[in-house]
């Protein structure tokens, strides 16, 4: 699995001799026609559900097809894997199939329910092993411990194999898009470590040669725009890791090449962007996906493309979602909508006051979600954190102003993640 810098890019032939050994393996998805989307953005939006796919994610493409491409002596050994989760997942999957012991890190802030599933789909075959607070903190861990052990790592991105192996996916697009008569103008798929999107546009490339790769990051971690930008691979100081799938710090030299060649565009979608979409496709549409895997949905509310009248497949690339996060993904898509507000109020030390904010300052249709006082003896005032959700956002100045006459020193929050972390 070593990379040679000036490789050459991933070939439609590589792509299709993955898709002769997944055949039997993985899962044909659906390209499914979405007539919520489709109105809502005026054209023809399909989605392919890679959510559906065996462990919820297209992981299982690449990591099949990379480790099945190992030599028997080397495979014997056993293999490491680094992954935010979904990737541990098909390399679980694929090592209880062949029969491979497999020794996977993951990060200490993987999600509990990916952590239970690659224990669930490798059983005996899989030692699990938390280490570091991100993605690349493990993928250095991991990487160390190979070398020692002499065994081979499966990396989750910057590889031929799984570029191959995620590169099925755009087969499967074209084939069902054919049986249609359908060419597509734009496919939408995230980028973490930029494996799957590598894939994609190799074969959209060379068989639909027009049709427009737009790769899609979180606005909280743009490793691959920034490395566009630089024209090599850049390491990001700070990253959001909400989207847990595609927070990654550093994106593969090779996939960076891959993108340079083959991607038309890329966008930043902000997280609760990412939050609202994720409870749109479940409401609209019954899909359960993960913050990486309604990343391309999101972005057509993000993205300046002409959209009307084309044809638009979006990846949903995995519906790992735990259900624990629902509470934060509602909150940070309530706060992107503008509807809820967090602030810090003085309030005056007088039976009464509580009775005249909730009369005087709030409007008819503002609630209140939180709020937290402690009587300080003998001071005039003291400081209240108030929570309100409103039913528009329109309401949301007039609201400002008459808190401005309540408490002229007043904190709005949302100016201030860090004592909106703290306090809330
Ligand atoms: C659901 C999901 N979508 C997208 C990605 C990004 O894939 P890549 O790292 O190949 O860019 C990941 C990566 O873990 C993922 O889990």
């Amino acid at each position: 699995m070593k990379l040679l810098v000036e490789e050459s890019l991933v070939t439609k032939t590589e792509i299709l001799a993955a898709a002769t050994v997944l055949k039997p393996i993985v899962r044909h998805t659906p390209l499914e026609y979405d007539p919520y989307l489709s109105k809502k953005y005026r054209c023809e939006v399909y989605l392919k559900r890679e959510d559906l796919q065996h462990v919820r994610s297209f992981k299982l493409r690449g990591a099949y097809y990379a480790i099945q491409q190992l030599a028997p002596e080397i495979r014997k050994k056993g293999v490491v894997c680094a992954s935010a989760g979904n990737h541990a997942q098909g390399v679980a999957y694929t090592c209880r199939m062949l029969n491979v012991q497999a020794t996977i890190f993951m990060p200490t802030t993987t999600p509990q329910q990916k952590v239970s599933q690659v224990a669930f789909f490798g059983g005996e075959q899989a030692e699990i092993r938390l280490i570091g607070d991100t993605f690349d903190a493990s993928a250095e861990a991991a990487k160390r411990y190979a070398q020692a052990q002499e065994k081979a790592f499966v990396d989750p991105f910057n590889d031929r194999g799984i570029i191959a192996g995620q590169g099925t996916i755009a087969v499967e697009i074209v084939a069902d898009l054919e049986k249609e008569q359908k060419t597509v103008d734009y496919v939408f798929a995230a980028i973490g470590g930029g494996g799957l999107i590598s894939g994609i546009s190799a074969y959209m490339k060379a068989v639909r040669p027009t049709t427009k790769i737009i790769g899609v990051e979180p606005l909280g971690a743009p490793s691959m725009k920034k490395a566009l930008a630089a024209n090599k691979v850049v390491t990001l100081d700070v990253m959001d890791k909400f989207v847990d799938g595609a927070a990654v710090k550093t994106v593969g030299s090779f996939n960076l090449a891959h993108v340079k060649q083959n991607v038309s565009e890329l966008v930043l979608v902000p997280e609760g962007q990412v939050c609202s979409t994720i409870l749109e496709l479940y409401s609209k549409q019954a899909i359960v996906a993960e913050p990486a895997g309604a990343l391309s949905v999101a972005a057509l509310a993000n993205c300046d493309i002409e959209l009307k009248g084309k044809t638009v497949v979006c990846i949903v690339s995995g519906g790992n979602n735990d259900s624990n996060r629902m509470q934060e993904i509602e909150e940070r898509s309530l706060i992107f909508e503008g509807l809820k507000h967090y602030f810090v109020i003085n309030f005056p030390q007088r039976p009464g006051a509580l009775k005249e904010f909730v009369t005087t300052i709030l409007g008819p249709n503002d609630d209140i979600t939180k709020f937290e006082y402690t009587k300080k003896g003998n001071k005039g005032s003291a400081p209240a954190i108030i929570g309100v959700l409103l039913k528009y956002k329109r309401d949301y100045a007039a609201l400002l102003e008459r808190i401005q006459q309540f408490d002229p020193h007043y904190i709005d929050l949302s100016q201030n993640q860090m004592l909106y972390t703290l306090l809330v």
